[in-house]
């Protein structure tokens, strides 16, 4: 049964190029969300806009009741979300939908061995979470965050935060290594060490060897690129979709998307908010041309 929380504004701060990081007090999705799991929220106190906006949990603190949410202005909604002021109300619903899997806690299940997130642009809001958890949980993760440019690595604070070890990668070469996340994950130049918790030299290691598990979130060619690489070597993994969403509960349709046929050959459709928004990313039909702009 999904909670409705009113959640208060502690801090709405601008910590990258059109991206911002919102904390807000709210103990009941503090203590229940899990990482890749997303909250429902109703972004102004004003009628419009009338459909909530999803977001993933950036991270949480049960103790504090804190959750922190990190997201980037595209339109209406997320434009009036950033004129939040401390002391501002925001209703949300949460926490939603199925998240990632954690080492000892589903069936099938990650090891606790070298498992890597690649995250790309506000993608990696739900990996931030998800690495401190599965640091907590006894794991050593390694993230691998991509951006256009260093103006655009919102999360590298908190991220440095997680104790997992993270290497960034941006396009024009501004910081860490240059190039796509994805030639970062192919070119082996990053390492489960975790002495390296920073994105400084980058050099070969053979503790990169193919990651025994891969979670991604990001746009829908990145992610698409993750599916290959992992579909090559075998490697489990999974992904957290997006959508665009009215009911965000399963009741409305609007979320639907396509899967790969099941052995039977049958071609099924899931909700992307309740079935998901996480899926095994060998479940997942990519559009390797682009798709819906996720998260860029
Ligand atoms: C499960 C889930 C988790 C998400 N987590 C985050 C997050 O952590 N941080 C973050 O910044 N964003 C996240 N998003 C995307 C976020 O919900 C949208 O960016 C937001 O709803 C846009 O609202 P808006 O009113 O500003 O834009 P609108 O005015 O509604 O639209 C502006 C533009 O953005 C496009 N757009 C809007 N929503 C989506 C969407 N879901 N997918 C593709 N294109 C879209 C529209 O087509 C339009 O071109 C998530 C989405 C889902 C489904
Ligand atoms: S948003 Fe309504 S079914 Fe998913």
């Amino acid at each position: 049964m999904p909670l409705d929380e009113r959640a208060v504004v502690i801090s709405n701060t601008c910590v990258a190029r059109d991206t911002y990081e919102i904390e807000l007090l709210a103990p009941v999705i503090a203590s229940e969300g899990k990482p890749g799991q997303f909250v429902h929220a109703h972004v102004a106190p004003t009628s419009a806009p009338l459909l909530r906006r999803p977001f993933s949990i950036y991270d949480a603190d049960p103790l504090s009741g804190k959750v922190w949410l990190l997201y980037r202005v595209r339109g209406l909604g997320t434009g009036m979300m950033a004129c939040l002021r401390p002391g501002d109300e925001m209703d949300m619903m949460g926490p939603l939908g199925r998240g990632f899997t954690l080492p000892g806690c589903e069936h099938p299940c990650p090891a606790l061995g070298a498992s890597v997130l690649v995250g790309g642009g506000v993608g990696i809001a739900p990996l931030v979470y998800l690495a401190r958890s599965l640091v907590k949980a006894g794991a050593s993760p390694v993230v691998l965050y991509g951006a256009s440019s260093q103006e655009d690595l919102a999360a590298r604070g908190r991220l440095s935060d997680t104790g997992a070890p993270y290497h960034a990668a941006t396009l024009d070469g501004s910081a860490g290594f240059r190039g796509t996340v994805v030639d970062l994950l192919e070119s082996r130049m990053w390492s489960a060490s975790p002495r390296r918790k920073s994105p400084g030299r980058l050099e070969r290691s053979a503790a990169a060897s193919p990651p025994s598990f891969i979670y991604t979130c990001g746009p829908e060619q990145m992610m698409a690129t993750v599916a290959a690489y992992a579909q090559a070597r075998g490697t489990p993994g999974e992904a957290s979709l997006e959508a665009h969403m009215a009911c965000g509960v399963g009741a409305c349709l609007g979320c639907a998307r396509k899967l790969k046929p099941s052995a039977h050959g049958e071609i099924g459709y899931a909700k992307i908010c309740r079935d998901g928004p996480v899926f095994p990313l060998d479940a997942v039909e990519f559009d390797a041309a682009g798709g819906e702009e996720a998260r860029p």
